[in-house]
Formats: structure tokens, sequence, C-alpha cells
């Protein structure tokens, strides 16, 4: 059975000045009506699984608990992390909570802050994907590049699987420097690594011991005696703060033997930009994308998000403009990576 393990402990800080430490991207309302991490646990219906096992940091555990509950969404339970020690470690606790109860189920291994266009074929990859876990691979989702991204995982397409859709992994590299990225996507070889997985809890937790015996030891700490209030599930913090911090990517699938990556063509962006974010979005006939109350004149190809006032805007091109309570964005769409520059000065001055 498939238990998807959906991550939202990251603390995105590309889309300030929305996405903040306290209410980071996940729990956004981006596109449409629901937050991504709403969205993200609804776009299972195609799929047989188990209620979602939802893995945050202790911080963020009355917005996810309220997000889940105002849409009916019934989980497995919330793990909360007391510290953030990035997902190598975050997917180890819901592996060892999934074995609790004797069952070893398909792991599912999804972020909270990615949208996902065709869910149908987002459901079809993930059904190529069972039968090689099953067979005790990690299963990587990999999407066609079509940018030198940087901030991505490439995956080297190896053999072929026969009768199958997916290939043997022949190399992984996180977030490679731009030379090697640019390499990578024209040769032609490579895919995106879309950061979801499927693997057997016990296929997950044999590799981790294998190649980072001390973060293994660690979770297993940790969970060794739980607390459950609600549908919380609290660890062990001491245990947990002595936990390497590092990425499934780099801590176990660059090193792992066990990988295959199965395609995946489902319309992803990991919205890691406002750019990004007006790319995916529905444009009115001026190519504008409008949240809130928002006049617009002359203006195109511009992304206007107002969450307190009447926001107007005059002959814009290219643009971005956020507006909060306190903090107001606006940007060239072409400039618009430099938003972390800003958060890394609001945070040396804080
Ligand atoms: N519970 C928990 N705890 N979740 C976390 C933590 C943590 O400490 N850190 C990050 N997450 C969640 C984020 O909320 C997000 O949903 C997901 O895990 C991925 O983390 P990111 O921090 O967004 O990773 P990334 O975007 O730099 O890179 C990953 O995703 C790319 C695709 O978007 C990698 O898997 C790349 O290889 C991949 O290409
Ligand atoms: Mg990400």
């Amino acid at each position: 059975m498939i238990l998807p393990v959906i991550m939202a402990g990251g603390s995105g800080s590309r889309l300030w000045p929305l996405s903040r430490q306290q209410l980071p991207k996940q729990f956004l309302t981006l596109l449409g009506d629901n937050s991504m991490l709403q969205t993200t646990a609804k776009r299972l219906n195609g799929i047989e699984h188990l209620p979602a096992l939802v893995i945050c940091n202790e911080e963020h555990r009355f917005s996810v608990a309220e997000q889940l509950r105002a849409d009916a969404i019934q989980t497995s339970g919330i793990i909360l992390e007391p510290v953030g020690r990035n997902t190598a470690p975050a997917i180890a606790l819901a592996a060892i909570q999934a074995l609790k109860n004797g069952d070893d189920p398909l792991l599912l291994v999804l972020a909270a802050d990615h949208v996902i266009k065709d869910e149908a074929a987002f459901c079809a990859s993930i059904e190529q994907a069972i039968p090689f876990a099953n067979a005790n691979k990690l299963v990587t989702f990999g999407i066609v590049p079509t940018a030198p991204e940087t901030g991505y995982g490439y995956i080297k397409r190896g053999d072929a699987q026969e009768g199958q859709t997916g290939f043997t992994v022949a190399q992984f590299v996180e977030k490679p420097n731009l030379a090697t990225a640019n390499e990578y996507l024209v040769s032609g070889e490579y895919y995106w690594n879309s950061g979801m997985f499927l693997f057997k809890a016990s296929t997950y937790l044999a590799e981790l011991k294998v190649h980072r015996p001390q973060m293994f030891s660690a979770c297993e700490q940790a969970m060794a005696d739980t607390q459950a209030d609600l549908d919380f599930i609290r660890l062990n913090k001491a245990a947990f703060e002595a936990c390497p911090d590092d990425s499934v990517d780099y801590a176990l699938m660059e090193k792992t033997a066990q990988a295959v990556v199965v395609p995946m063509d489902c319309g992803w962006s990991d919205v890691g930009s406002w750019s990004a974010l007006w790319e995916v979005s529905d444009k009115d006939e001026y190519g504008n994308v409008c949240r809130g109350d928002v006049i617009n004149i002359d203006t195109r190809n511009t992304y206007v998000n107002a969450t307190e006032k009447l926001v107007t805007t005059i002959g814009l091109d290219d643009a971005i403009v956020v507006e909060t309570k306190d903090a107001i964005l606006v940007a060239k769409q072409s400039d618009v990576q430099q938003v972390k520059n800003i958060v890394e000065q609001l945070k040396a001055e804080e």
C-alpha cells in the first residue's frame, strides 16, 4: 500500500514578502483557492493510498493542522520536528513511523510546495514506479529539463528496464554549477530530479544505514519514545538535535546504487520564484496575473499580488509587484532571483 509522506518543513524565502518564516510557501494560497499543502494532499485522488503522513517543523503545527482540518483531509499523523535537519532525516522519521505497526508500505515522498498541472499524468508515473519500489529500488521521478537550472538535482539516464517505463540511474548530481548544468542540458541524457520519490520504508532505512549510519541511528533514537497528542507525533528532541543535517539528495541519492528514474511529464514546477509563479498562473488578455484588489492600465506580462491594499499600476512591463501588510516588493521579472539577497540583508539587520 502507498503511504504518502508530505514534507512540509521548508522555509522557502524566494517568495518573500509573502513567504515568511512563520508562513512559508507550502502554506500559502498562490494558485486557485487552496494552499500548496492542501493541493498536494488532494492531488492523490487518482491512486489508492493510505492517509498521508505529514512532517513539518513544530512551529508550524497549527498552520498544518488547521489547513488539513479546513479541507477535511485525513492524515496518518503529523510528525513534528523540534529543529530542521533537512529532508534525509525527515524521511527517515516518516519511514520509522511507517514501520511501527508491522507493515512496510511504499512511501510516496512529496514536497508540499510544487505545482502539478496534469494530475492524471502524475498518477500514471506513480503507478509505473510501483513495481520498482516493490523490488527494493529507490525511485525518483525525472522531469525533462528546459533550462540550466542550478537549484535542482540532475539524473543521468542509465539502462532502460525491460518491459517497464524506467531507467537505472547512471549518475545523480545535486545542484551542479551553471557550466555543468548547461553540459547536462545540452547532452539530452539528464532529467531534473522532481524531488518526489517512491520506495519501501525498509529500503530507505537500509540504504541510509549503509551510507549515513549516524543519521540513521540519531533518527532511530529520536523515534524510540514518541509522544502522540491529537494527530501530532512528537519525538525525542535531544536525540534529533544531535542528528546530522542533510538533504536526501546529497545523503542518499548521490550515493546509492539502487536508484531508478521514472519519467514524469505532468506540468511540474517547483515555483522557485515570483516569475515561475507568473509562468504557471492563468493570465488575462494582457499577460497579467492579478490576485487581490488590483487595477492595471497599460500594464503587460506582470504579476501583481495585493493582500491588504488596492494596488494600481500604469505602464509596467515584465514586472512583479507584491504587496503585504509590512513589506512591498517591486521588481523586474528578470531580476527576481535577487529576492533572496533582500531576505539575507533583512536577516543580517535583525
Ligand atoms: N519536514 C521537513 N523537514 N521538510 C523539509 C525540510 C525539513 O527539514 N527541509 C525541506 N523540507 C521540505 C520542503 O518544504 C519542500 O517541500 C521539500 O522538503 C524539498 O525541500 P527544498 O528545500 O525545497 O529542496 P530544494 O528545492 O532545494 O531541492 C529539492 O527539490 C528539487 C526540485 O524542486 C531536491 O530534491 C532537488 O534535487 C530537486 O531538483
Ligand atoms: Mg524546493
